[in-house]
């Protein structure tokens, strides 16, 4: 949740892809789609490893992938506006522009490479996700006006949750 230390730090690498780390990916998938949500990365269950689920399967895309250590090696210099939430910031939402198409590098649960291009809301989701690993919300990459009216927001509902 917002305010975990976790989601601010940035992951460490996977060198053991091993039985721990499929168990970890299972553990992404089903608070995943338990949440409803269509992507997750492992600072949100609070471990700080470079790992990441998404699942936007639509025409456009595959879209179902378990990534490990996933880069970013292009970005589109197109970008595209669309609305964004986080699992772990529930009940905000915002617009925030993004690279229109990426390709990723990264490695699968056992360790061999993957190489994919994205576009659309696969596109947005695997970024969305990257930044985790970075210790970055999508609350970074709004203006500093609607950053302030959002966290407002997000604190008065939690107030109203304690009450
Ligand atoms: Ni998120």
């Amino acid at each position: 949740m917002l305010g975990d230390e976790v989601l601010r730090r940035r992951a460490e690498e996977v060198d053991d892809f091993s039985a721990d780390l499929k168990d970890l990916v299972d553990d992404l998938w089903s608070t995943m789609y338990h949440a409803d949500g269509v992507g997750l990365a492992a600072p949100q269950i609070g471990v700080s490893e470079r790992v990441l689920v998404v699942d936007v399967r639509d025409e456009e895309n595959p879209g179902r992938v378990a990534l490990i250590n996933p880069v970013i090696v292009e970005a589109s210099p197109e970008t595209e506006k669309g609305p964004e939430g986080c699992l772990s910031i529930p009940g905000l939402e915002d617009v925030v522009i993004r690279a229109s198409t990426v390709r990723v590098e990264a490695r699968d649960a056992d360790g061999q490479p993957v190489s994919l291009v994205a576009s659309g809301l696969f596109a947005r989701a695997l970024q969305h996700e990257i930044d985790h690993l970075d210790g970055i919300l999508f609350l970074d990459r709004v203006s500093p006006l609607k950053r302030k009216m959002l966290l407002a927001k997000w604190r008065k509902s939690r107030e109203e949750l304690k009450v």
